[in-house]
């Protein structure tokens, strides 16, 4: 099952190079997850995203085969709900994995430990001369996970529980920091414990809860500088770096199933988008949302929204108003604007990042936008 599974992932573009590859044949997914929630069409006893969920108990010693398919599938499993916990979809880790650029003998600080399946797939690239450190901030989740890596021969990871913000000053300096959860903002703490010729990569929240554009950060001085790197979308950080949601998971659900006012066709820009995603070019068919949060903070997942005109939202080949006119006019604008850019492509923008007590810059120029966040202010410019 495993042999299949990867060779999925490879067809799907996920899986690139041999080292990742073996990775994933090796790591046994099933050993690591002992229950998780699935969507329950009949109205599960349990909620989260707006979805009705029903846990299933598993047993690795008895696998139930239906259950065995599912965890050796594309799929995130959800194995904890109030706080979240998962393991996060092996498209996604794969993706990542592979951004890494890992080799053996590296030094990996990963923050949202989960179930420790990226930390395992982690592991068998590093090697035993590598040292791989994992953070989460749940005991209940660190003490599950500590065991079932124990028992599936990942015994050397550090497990540790705190909040992922403050990184692990003890098992520093890093070559990579790793997050695989959502996070709002960067800490400067990791930039403190990563090497001088490491990165970081950080799913990075832009716009609303859950776009989280990755992004491949670096040291220079007292700042980091990087790039956007793929797209990705996860549950959000609690602790320090947790902000209040302006347009969380359960408002985007909420928007999504309301009766639209007007409907209208989609814009040529956005029609292009759904094409770039139909031929599964990821990276393409992110860049217009990637653009619209950057430059304008109503973006949410296709539109905007708007906590007094209302939202302006993409469902299949239609823009859904649920507000008022003004939106289909602004949303129209920014397809303007980005066509005038040259429909930059992710790779097109370079990010700063400064303490946010250094002081906002404020950019003259039109190629350059200031986000500024809980502890840091981002610059995001275009090459
Ligand atoms: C999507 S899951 C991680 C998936 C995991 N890497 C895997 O492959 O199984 C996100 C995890 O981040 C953890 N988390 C949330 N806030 C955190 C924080 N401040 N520090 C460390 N972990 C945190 C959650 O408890 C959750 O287990």
């Amino acid at each position: 099952m495993i042999r299949q599974y990867v060779r999925e992932l490879k067809e799907k573009g996920a899986i690139k190079s041999r080292q990742v590859e073996r990775a994933f044949s090796r790591v046994e997914r099933h050993k690591l997850v002992e229950w998780f929630y699935l969507p329950d069409s009949e109205g599960g006893p349990y909620e989260y995203a707006g979805a009705r969920l029903r846990r299933r108990d598993f047993d690795a010693q008895d696998p139930d085969p239906e259950l065995l398919k599912t965890i050796y599938s594309d799929c995130a499993l959800l194995t904890r709900i109030d706080p979240p916990s998962s393991t996060s979809q092996p498209f996604l880790v794969a993706q990542m994995l592979e951004l890494l650029e890992l080799e053996e003998g590296m030094n990996v600080l990963e923050i949202g430990a989960g179930t420790g399946y990226t930390a395992a797939l982690i592991r068998e690239i590093v090697g035993r001369k590598g040292r791989i450190t994992t953070i989460d901030n749940q005991e209940a989740v660190v003490e599950q996970t500590w065991r079932l890596l124990r028992g599936s021969g990942y015994g050397d990871i550090d497990v540790i529980c705190a909040d992922g913000a403050q990184g692990f000053a003890e098992n520093a300096p890093y070559d990579r920091i790793v997050a695989t959860v959502g996070c709002p903002d960067i800490s400067f703490r990791w930039a403190e414990q990563l090497r001088t010729d490491g990165f970081m990569l950080i799913p990075l929240q832009h716009g609303p809860e859950g776009l989280d554009p990755l992004v491949r950060l670096q040291r220079d001085g007292g700042k980091l500088i990087g790039r956007f790197v793929g797209g990705s979308g996860f549950m959000s950080i609690q602790g320090e770096l947790a902000i209040e949601q302006r347009i969380p998971f359960a408002l985007q659900d909420s928007l999504r199933n309301k009766e639209p006012k007007e409907e209208y066709p989609l814009f040529d820009v956005i029609a292009e988008m759904q094409e770039f995603g139909r031929k599964q070019q990821w990276d393409e068919s992110f860049s217009f949302i990637l653009f619209v949060a950057i430059v304008d903070d109503r973006c949410v997942m296709g539109g905007l929204y708007d906590e007094e005109k209302g939202a302006i939202l993409v469902k299949g080949d239609r823009l859904l108003l649920h507000g008022d006119e003004s939106l289909y006019w602004d949303l129209k604008l920014l397809c303007e604007r980005f066509e005038k850019l040259g429909k930059p492509a992710i790779s097109d923008w370079q990010l700063e990042f400064l303490p946010r007590d250094a002081g906002a810059q404020i950019l003259e120029e039109e190629r350059g936008w200031v986000i500024v966040r809980k502890f840091s202010t981002e610059t995001v410019r275009l090459a």
